[in-house]
């Protein structure tokens, strides 16, 4: 099979998921397009369809183990025909646990054949202590590798099974913000008086959870805390300040810069 293109398709709220995918990319060293489904305005009327004779890499981070919440729009917009794809999964350094396998799944029942699939370590967004400045060099150099040897191994790939960590039905339940849970409570991102009504982060946030009037109204029951909207303020007004959260976020630290998880990658078999 000679595959002709590649595509990088990827939500990437603070950028570390985007790195990885575009290494891989870059290992498979066809010419290549990038597709950045991070802002909900570049999911409204997403309607791409893929050959069998290109191939597609779709990252996402993780949250909760899971994928994040609610993104039914993101794959209803990708169509697969028989198209070879690679899934990739990026994680804070915890657990990515059903995230990949439930990626694998959908992309899978969109008309893709999932051909390999990775879990990457990214700097966790709640915190620069954890995973700090991940995917660095060598994760890098290791997603570059990968995608070598995927388009190298192309035609046994396509013709294995492909087994990824996860068990379905999905045991994890990832992070919905309309239900309870430790971050709901504490983790409410409230808006300075620096704020100048520019509406960046209502245009950036992934989730249509920030509208705009003469005050920044932010939707809590659609809002993820991916903290893209406090790094891409101009003005640093975008805050999580409860207490609370930095007293959990202590102990979250201690326990996830134990141990420096590596990349995990799939191949078929
Ligand atoms: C709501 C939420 C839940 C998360 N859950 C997990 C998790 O279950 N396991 C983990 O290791 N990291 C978790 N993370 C961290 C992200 O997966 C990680 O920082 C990733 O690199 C972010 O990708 P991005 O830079 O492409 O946005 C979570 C982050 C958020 C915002």
């Amino acid at each position: 099979m000679e595959i002709k293109k590649v595509y990088s398709v990827y939500l990437s709220p603070t950028g570390t998921t985007e790195k990885a995918v575009l290494a891989v990319a870059d290992g498979i060293c066809l010419p290549s397009e990038k597709i950045d489904l991070t802002t909900l305005k570049s999911r409204q009327n997403l309607s791409r369809s893929f050959t069998n004779d290109e191939l597609v890499i779709i990252g996402m981070p993780v949250y909760g183990g899971r994928l994040p919440f609610n993104l039914g729009d993101f794959f209803s917009g990708l169509k697969g025909n028989n198209t070879p794809a690679i899934a990739l999964v990026m994680y804070g350094n915890r657990e990515y646990e059903d995230a990949l396998l439930e990626l694998k799944i959908r992309i899978d029942e969109r008309g893709f054949k999932v051909i390999a699939g990775a879990a990457f370590i990214g700097e966790h967004t709640f915190s620069q202590k954890i995973a700090t400045g991940r995917p660095d060099a060598n994760d890098l150099k290791i997603a570059k590798e990968f995608g070598e040897k995927v388009i190298k191994e192309i035609d046994k790939a396509l013709a294995g099974k492909l087994v990824v960590n996860g068990v379905y039905p999905f045991a994890a339940k990832g992070f919905n913000p309309a239900q309870p849970g430790h971050l709901t409570k504490f983790a409410r991102i409230i808006t300075t008086e620096d704020c100048t009504l520019c509406g960046i982060c209502a245009d950036n946030c992934p989730w249509g959870a920030i509208s705009i009037s003469d005050t920044v109204i932010t939707d809590v029951n659609k809002c993820l805390r991916c903290l893209r909207c406090v790094k891409v303020c101009p003005e640093q007004a975008r805050k999580i300040i409860d207490p609370e959260f930095y007293v959990w976020l202590k102990n979250f630290e201690k326990r996830l810069t134990a141990v420096r998880k590596e990349p995990e990658m799939f191949l078929m078999r």
